[in-house]
């Protein structure tokens, strides 16, 4: 029998494929009281996600951001300008529930959700909505603590039944956590799971964290599949293409379990279970996940039907790091920019080392196409469910000149990552969709900056928070458009 047409992969991105933008509340919206909405855990990290609460600042730049609460309406209309067919964003959980204790919504919060949502509709764009994306109400965590706390799972649950029976019908895909796994990665991210860094037996309570998150997701997977059928339940984890250093075989070694912590996560949220090698590592740090009869039940009946990933940049590792940062093992805090790199707590660190094969953005960060590639064919290839590209992107200093700026580097970053998108799926990945991070110049998560841009839109507003927000189509802006006009056929760059 020979090959037919029908039976080989598709050449191009499939018919339908989406194509669109990706933001999350706490950068984005600002109007961080308005209406009710109390602070959340993002509202008192000024510098950014690295590092614990504070209280005593003189900015903040997710209180204002760059305001989209008050330019919904103006800036909705340029993403479908660009002829965007998704927009995934996340709902602030302090707008609907101020203090994450409220028997009942705060229904300004809910109604301001309605009229966006509308909006992106009648613009003809699917909704994809992040469930948490690092924004929990702080007043929860000030007297709970993190979620190494089992009442969080009924606090974040009576969240999700409010938007899901509020929002039925409207959004048609929902990520539950955005990155899950993050709070283990990088412990020292207090927002990801209200764990303090400084905190006795961190390692233990990030992992008891994840639990309670893994519990919570299949609880609200099967809330959403039983409210509203049509739509579908994604897991976003955060991927970094991992090479080892050399090819002695003792440094793949060390990569192979380096991918084991970034598999976990989609291993419970996809296959339904704790993988052996989870309790293995679990058993040798002496951690010990308190669960309920229930949990792995309630796990292993209600997967996610896909799987979404942030995917920024590739990072080495090798035999030799683990050697030379065990000497230095409880110092978790001095780590992580650039290329550096921590999973768990006392495993394994690349010390600043770069891959001599990739350029850097001026943050430090691979630029790795390649990579992108083979994060797509990794992921499809061990859990054979539709892949979704939630994040990617290029984030650096620019300047207005004459009204727009002439990105041409974004342009060419993107060309290499969608060629490697393109080559993938021609390679059998089924990847139905693409959101572009901080499609509109936005407050940074790392650094709390303004001034580390991504967007195919420049926003007048700085680092003190001065400027007049208005917005400027850089010249990325109308190749996307070009882009998605072809279905990612027409990647020139004239
Ligand atoms: C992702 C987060 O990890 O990276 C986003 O989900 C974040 O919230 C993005 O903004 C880019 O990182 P940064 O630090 O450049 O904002």
């Amino acid at each position: 029998m020979k090959n037919t047409k029908e039976i080989q992969a598709p050449k191009g991105f499939p018919k339908g494929f989406l194509w669109g933008g990706a933001t999350a509340a706490n950068q984005y919206e600002g109007a961080y009281l308005a209406d009710g909405k109390l602070p959340s855990v993002a509202d008192v990290q000024p510098h950014g996600i690295f590092g614990g609460p504070q209280e005593d600042q003189p900015f903040y730049p997710t209180h204002e951001a760059i305001d989209f609460y008050h330019h919904y309406k103006e800036d909705i209309a340029l993403f479908a300008e660009m002829g965007w067919n998704v927009y995934r964003t996340s709902i602030a959980w302090t707008r609907i529930y101020p203090t994450g204790e409220e028997e009942t919504p705060n229904e300004a919060g809910l109604q301001f959700y309605d009229a966006m949502f509308d909006e992106l509709i009648a613009k003809g764009m699917k909704i994809m909505i992040t469930i948490s994306h690092y924004e929990m109400p702080l007043a929860l965590v000030k007297k709970y603590g993190g979620w190494d706390n089992r009442k969080w799972i009924e606090f974040y649950m009576k969240f999700v039944r409010t938007i899901v029976d509020r929002y039925r019908g409207k959004v048609s895909y929902w990520l539950t956590f955005n990155e899950i796994g993050n709070n283990v990665n990088y412990p020292m991210m207090w927002m990801t799971a209200g764990i303090r860094a400084d905190s006795e037996n961190l390692e233990q309570k990030c992992f008891q964290a994840s639990h309670h998150q893994f519990v919570a997701s299949s609880l609200a997977t099967k809330y959403i599949h039983e409210t509203d059928p049509a739509a579908q339940v994604g897991s976003v984890i955060e991927y970094k293409t991992m090479y080892p250093i050399t090819c002695d075989p003792k440094d793949s070694i060390v990569v192979s379990k380096c991918k084991q912590k970034s598999y976990f996560y989609p291993d419970v949220q996809v296959r339904g279970e704790y993988p052996s090698y989870i309790w293995q590592y679990l058993e040798e740090h002496h951690i010990e996940i308190e669960y309920e009869e229930e949990d792995m039940r309630i796990i292993k009946e209600n997967p996610v039907d896909f799987l979404s990933f942030t995917y920024y940049r590739s990072r080495i590792a090798g035999k030799d790091y683990i050697e030379s940062v065990q000497k230095d093992t409880n110092k978790s805090d001095a780590l992580v920019d650039g290329d550096q790199l921590q999973i768990g707590r006392q495993d394994i660190v690349s010390t600043g080392q770069t891959n001599p094969y990739l350029k850097l953005t001026p943050s430090g960060w691979s630029i790795d196409p390649d990579g992108l590639y083979l994060a797509l064919t990794d992921l499809y290839d061990r859990y054979q469910v539709p892949i979704f590209i939630a994040e990617n992107g290029l984030g650096l200093k620019e300047e207005l000149v004459e009204g727009t700026v002439e990105d041409d580097y974004r342009i060419e970053f993107l060309t290499d990552h969608f060629t490697a998108m393109k080559e993938a799926i021609h390679n059998g990945v089924e990847l139905f969709g693409y959101t572009y991070w901080g499609p509109i110049d936005l407050v940074s998560n790392g650094t709390g900056q303004m001034s580390k841009r991504y967007g195919f839109i420049y926003v007048d507003r700085n680092d003190a928070g001065q400027g007049t927000n208005r917005r400027y189509k850089k010249k990325s802006f109308d190749w996307y458009k070009k882009v998605i006009a072809s279905n990612g056929e027409d990647l020139s760059n004239d």
